[in-house]
């Protein structure tokens, strides 16, 4: 039976090429790992009043990512870190105090931007969070996705070859770590 990851997309555009190749990458993983997109555009920001009474949609969240094995965060670049969206579904997953749903499972990082750094500084912003939050995340191969404009047809699927080598060898790796991190 295949372990199952989650999928967090920092952007909310309907076009987003973060999306494209959230989704490109989804359907390159091996049999082993199933991958699914968990939206997080309708969490409400976090705010601690509200945990007596918890808005649906960070139970919902809560349990998606709980239920799970693994964490891929796929993000954007904005002005050099993670886009407020992502750090707010971060928040909303890593409470109450104690109760934070990613704890000792399996993350990966990719981060996109159709600059040619491939989002740096976000894909280090965002693992900087996920040490303390105690997500085993794959070291290697790291994903810096630049100029993703040119790695997308019309259709928003990948174009190039090297493309899909280097993210299904990315998305074998991050499935043989849930494995190794699932099992210990
Ligand atoms: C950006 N963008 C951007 N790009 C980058 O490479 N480094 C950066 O620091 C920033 N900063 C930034 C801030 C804000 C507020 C916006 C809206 C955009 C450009 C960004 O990479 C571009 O808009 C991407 O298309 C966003 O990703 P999606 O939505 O296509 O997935």
């Amino acid at each position: 039976q295949a372990l199952k990851a989650v999928v967090l997309v920092g952007s909310l555009r309907k076009e987003s090429f973060t999306r494209k190749i959230a989704v490109a990458m989804r359907k390159l993983a091996p049999p082993t790992l199933a991958c699914e997109i968990v939206e997080i555009g309708d969490l409400p920001l976090y705010n601690e009043d509200l945990e007596a009474n918890p808005p649906a949609a960070w139970v919902k969240f809560r349990d998606a990512v709980r239920g799970a094995n693994a964490v891929l965060f796929a993000t954007p670049e904005y002005n050099r870190s993670i886009p407020g969206c992502l750090k707010n579904a971060i928040d909303v997953g890593s409470r109450p105090y104690g109760k934070s749903v990613f704890g000792g499972k399996a993350g990966a990082v990719v981060s996109v931007s159709p600059g040619a750094l491939g989002g740096f500084g976000a894909n280090v912003a965002l693992r900087n969070t996920l040490v303390f939050l105690d997500v085993l995340t794959l070291q290697q191969p790291e994903a810096y996705i630049g100029n993703v404009k040119d790695l997308l047809d019309d259709k928003g699927d990948l174009k190039l070859d090297a493309t899909k080598v280097f993210l299904t060898k990315f998305m074998t790796a991050f499935a043989d770590w849930t494995k190794t991190i699932a099992t210990r």
